[in-house]
């Protein structure tokens, strides 16, 4: 007989209720859903119902929450500045805890988790789910397997893709950098914790370029309105709301509930919801009129201790979304990518090797984030019975964050940053 584990979540959203609590919810031999937070009262009484908890369990404030213990496990789920608050208040009350990235875009809060971690040292693990996304994981075997003799190079594309970048850090909950985190710690601590796993080194050096060229007042057409509901370039602009979450929606065959129209507005998702939340909602503004200020594009290089070298660009002027990345070697070249389904192994002197991508996961409908979502989930259980390592642990992925917040210091400085010096402080 399987342990079970109850689960408690706090910040019931894309994340918390969307992905890892239907996750858990289905998964009901290994977890039980006991309580949940959410200061949306809405989104609070759906996945509350959802999920069936008990009334009295389902906490508007958190302060209410903390006021003890709920369950053995805590998801922490709500936005990036709230995480090392939670994560700290819950390593006090005894939680084992399943933490979404990023930990946190600032230093000091890094190292001070670090610290009250190490006083109550229970599991803290990062949602860093691509580590755990099969297609990512045979990477890892295919290298440490020797198939392309030694690592020398990563080359790494984050293709955010023009309509997510509108939807996220345009106009979404990610486009202020001082209210969240700087994009390329938003978007892409993964592809850096990738970077580190992959080179199975800690970085060396960073240097980083990139700015926000694009989503400006500068470039809004002379036509154009401030709310795509008054704009005349409504039909043509591919920006617009109307197309980016009606049109695409139907392309999608209307989904009751399913990922960004979800976000916009609350499932069961129809055309007339959509269209009034955003005619009256943040999603409805101008992408060339929004308060927004991460970058629309960068580059990191990132130079290992073993001497693996890496280069990593997120771009939003993609029109596919996902990962290409190339694995060169002194035996052979591994390339992975997502939006062509594809895994190439190629030694050097020996016919290639062509896998679908979708062939190495299991069930298609635990496809979130590659499967990895699923996979964390299945890791995190592993972890909790003590029968797995943990790959996520906090103190590696505050090694990623470190090397975000490096690209970050020389996106701005045009410097390189050594990351020692980083860590302490010391600009370059
Ligand atoms: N691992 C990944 O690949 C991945 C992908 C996307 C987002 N994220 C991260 O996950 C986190 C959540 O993102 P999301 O897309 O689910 O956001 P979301 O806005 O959909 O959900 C956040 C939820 O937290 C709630 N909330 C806010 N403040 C709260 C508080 N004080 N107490 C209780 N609830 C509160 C909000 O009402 C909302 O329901 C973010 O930090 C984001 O960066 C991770």
């Amino acid at each position: 007989m399987n342990k079970q584990f109850t689960v408690s979540i706090i910040g019931c959203g894309s994340r918390g209720g969307d992905a890892f609590g239907q996750l858990m919810y289905r998964e009901k031999d290994f977890f039980r859903i006991v309580s949940l937070c959410d200061i949306n009262r809405e989104r609070l009484m759906h996945y509350g119902a959802l999920f069936q908890v008990e009334e009295n369990l389902l906490f508007d404030s958190e302060e209410a929450f903390f006021m003890k213990k709920r369950s053995d496990v805590l998801v922490i789920a709500t936005q990036d500045r709230d995480h090392v608050r939670m994560c700290k208040r819950a390593l006090e009350l005894g939680y084992e805890i399943l933490l979404e990235k990023p930990v946190s875009p600032m230093k000091e809060e890094l190292f001070d988790l670090l610290a009250t971690h190490n006083k109550y040292p229970h599991n803290v693990v990062v949602c860093h789910v691509l580590r755990y996304a099969p297609a990512f994981r045979k990477v890892k075997e295919l290298l440490e397997q020797g198939v392309i003799g030694r690592l020398v190079m990563i080359d790494a594309l984050e293709q955010v893709s023009y309509w997510h970048q509108a939807h996220s850090f345009v106009r979404g909950n990610w486009r202020c950098e001082k209210e969240t985190s700087p994009m390329i710690m938003q978007k892409c601590c993964h592809d850096l914790d990738l970077l580190q796993y992959y080179a199975d080194s800690t970085a060396e050096t960073v240097y980083s370029a990139g700015s926000l060229t694009f989503f400006t007042l500068a470039n809004m057409p002379r036509n154009a309105a401030t709310r795509c509901k008054d704009c005349p370039l409504i039909e043509s602009c591919p920006y617009s709301a109307e197309r980016v979450y009606v049109a695409r929606w139907k392309d999608a065959g209307c989904p009751l509930d399913a990922w960004p129209y979800n976000v916009v507005a609350m499932a069961p998702l129809t055309e007339e919801k959509l269209r009034v939340a955003y005619e009256n909602g943040s999603y409805g503004r101008c992408v060339f009129a929004c308060d927004n200020d991460v970058v629309d594009h960068q580059s990191v290089s990132v130079v290992f201790r073993n001497g693996v070298q890496a280069n990593l660009t997120m771009t939003a002027f993609t029109y596919e979304s996902g990962r290409k990345y190339t694995f060169h070697g002194t035996a052979g070249e591994i390339r992975l990518d997502e939006d062509r389904d594809l895994l190439c192994v190629m030694p050097f002197g020996h016919p290639r090797e062509d896998i679908r991508i979708s062939d190495l996961v299991e069930e298609m409908s635990s496809f979130g984030h590659g499967g990895g979502d699923y996979g964390l989930i299945q890791a995190f259980y592993k972890i909790l019975t003590g029968v797995g390592p943990s790959d996520t642990a906090l103190e590696r992925s505050v090694e990623s964050h470190l090397m975000a917040l490096a690209a970050e210091q020389s996106r701005k400085s045009g410097k390189v940053v050594f990351l020692h010096d980083a860590k302490e402080g010391e600009e370059e």
